[in-house]
């Protein structure tokens, strides 16, 4: 009969058995593509002993293929809770080396258990994804597992925030989980996403396309905007995670985490008074407001590399957690198209889910003209901008720095779409178009009556620049709360914050809106 001490010896071997996962040969393997295994990646991302694992006996009840003879504890995915920062999270690390990480009917269950667990104790889940898609030899299974994970997913979306490192292969309808999540961060060479693979792609649409081509980071922090951060390598990934989730609080119902200020609040920077050029036509960069106004280092900027004309982002003001959105005159003027819409709308619905407040800086000239973007869509686009800002309840602090031009003005978090405070710069030009563009409206047939058009047109752009493009309009309607100067913008911002500590709003009662997806 088998003492005590037996069973206990009998367990550590099976624990044991269960950390090598698909074998040390397989291990080997995954090293030498510069990845790391699941385990590897847990103890980079969590508090040093923090690990609590579940379902780590947990085995494939697959008989196809002679599947039964094929067994790995654990089933190919670590699961369980842990802490990072010293506050909890749960998550899932999917084990490349056990059947490529392909999910099963019990891995499934694994992960939905982990999500649920997530969800009803109000905690980030955060998932780390390397897997080859649906176990091949389950079939069926894997795809009700799948839309278990998806269904979960959807349910979890704006009660906790959800964060997905993609550290390998995330293909077929795999790739869905990310994509309902709030971050996805991939690692640069060695993670790729994407629905149909290059061979696929090249039997339907006879394009010929790398792996790295068609879903490599870069294409997807660039191109596609599916990745919000595309980093070098899997440390960097697990150093985001910890980052992100520095701004976050723990749930929907929970505040911000307040962190210990580091600068000093009323801290004013001339440079701010001179930064905007003389010429309204001169870019300048509007990163630099941004790291002048926040406490020092603290911006971790979202989707850097994608519809760079809007910067968006997570700062702090004197230790508050904020969340930013800025048009960036460098890139294209910062004016509004497709991509830059969807980016900002998203993002502002994100801290709005958070309760992290927003700061908007505006310096736009409207929305992109022309067909590409009309065929793209850009009506229902702009719309989900406006939308989101409308209905965010979280407070809502707006600089206008200088161009607030027409239906651009009205949808960055105006004070008619519930802006709580708005401030304009004196560079500040609010108006319905910019001064050349209304002139040609207004003047032309005047213009080709008169003896030099040209010359009349300028004059009469000076004209109408001095009387419309200025703060002042607004300021005597209160559409903005005052004109300030430039170098006590940080101050002022923290004073909103506080003053907007005890906010109160909501929407109508409604099961949900229909934003213009
Ligand atoms: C079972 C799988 C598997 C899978 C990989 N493996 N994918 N086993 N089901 N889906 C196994 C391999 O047989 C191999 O086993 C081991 O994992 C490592 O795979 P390799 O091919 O040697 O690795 P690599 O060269 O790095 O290639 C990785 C890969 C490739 C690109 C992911 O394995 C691949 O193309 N796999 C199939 C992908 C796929 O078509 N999946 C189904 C998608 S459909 P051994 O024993 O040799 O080590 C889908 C639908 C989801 O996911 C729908 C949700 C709604």
């Amino acid at each position: 009969m088998a003492t005590n001490e037996d069973r206990i010896d009998e367990l550590m071997e099976l624990r044991q058995q269960a950390h090598l996962g698909g074998g040390a040969k397989s291990i080997e393997k995954q090293h030498q593509k510069g990845k790391l295994t699941a385990r590897e990646r847990i103890d980079i991302l969590l508090d040093e002993g923090s690990f609590e694992e579940f379902d780590s006996f947990k085995a494939h009840r697959c008989t196809n293929f002679n599947m039964e003879d094929k067994q790995f504890l654990g089933d190919g995915v670590v699961t369980g809770c842990g802490t990072i920062a010293g506050k909890n999270v749960y998550l899932f690390s999917q084990d490349f080396t056990v059947f490529g990480g392909s999910l099963s009917e019990t891995y499934a269950e694994k992960i939905c258990k982990i999500m649920d667990f997530a969800l009803k104790n109000g905690v980030p889940l955060i998932g780390i994804n390397d897997s080859g898609g649906a176990r091949i030899q389950e079939g069926i299974e894997s795809l009700a597992g799948y839309t278990e994970i998806f269904t979960r997913n959807v349910m979890s979306s704006g009660v906790i925030p959800q964060i997905s490192v993609i550290t390998g292969p995330c293909a077929g309808g795999a790739v869905y989980s990310p994509a309902l999540t709030d971050f996805t961060i991939m690692v640069k060479d060695t993670s790729y996403m994407f629905l149909t693979g290059p061979k696929v792609v090249k039997s339907v649409t006879f394009e010929d396309v790398t792996q790295e081509q068609l879903g490599g980071a870069e294409v997807h922090s660039t191109k596609s905007g599916v990745a919000h951060f595309c980093v070098e390598d899997e440390a960097q990934a697990m150093e985001c995670v910890a980052k992100l989730l520095s701004y976050f609080p723990q749930n929907n119902i929970d505040h911000p985490p307040l962190s210990d200020a580091n600068d000093d609040p009323c801290r004013e920077t001339e440079l701010l008074n001179e930064i905007i050029p003389e010429n309204p036509n001169m870019p300048y960069d509007i990163l630099d407001v941004i790291h002048t106004v926040i406490d020092c280092d603290s911006f971790l900027e979202v989707h850097k590399n994608f519809a760079k004309n809007i910067v968006v982002g997570f700062a702090r003001f004197d230790g508050q957690p904020v969340g930013i959105v800025a048009n960036q005159p460098n890139v294209l003027s910062g004016v509004l198209d497709n991509d830059a819409s969807v980016k900002a709308a998203r993002f502002v619905r994100f801290c709005d889910c958070f309760n992290i407040p927003l700061v908007t800086f505006e310096d736009v000239p409207g929305f992109l003209p022309g067909t590409k973007q009309e065929y793209g869509g850009i009506i229902r686009n702009g719309a989900k901008l406006l939308y989101a800002y409308a209905e965010a309840v979280v407070p809502k602090i707006t600089i206008i720095t200088r161009k607030a031009y027409g239906g651009a003005y009205c949808v960055m978090s105006s004070k008619h779409l519930k802006g709580d405070v708005v401030y304009a710069w004196p560079t500040a030009e609010i108006a319905v178009m910019g001064a050349k563009g209304a002139v040609e409206v207004l003047y032309s047939k005047e213009a080709k009556a008169s003896e030099n058009p040209t010359e009349f047109l300028k004059e009469k752009e000076q004209e109408y620049a001095k009387q419309f493009c200025n703060p002042y309009l607004a300021a005597k309607r209160g559409y903005v709360d005052d004109i300030i100067v430039p170098s006590r913008t940080r101050f002022r911002i923290i004073k909103s914050l506080e003053m907007l500590k005890h906010k109160r709003d909501s929407i109508p009662m409604k099961r949900h809106g229909n934003i213009p997806l």
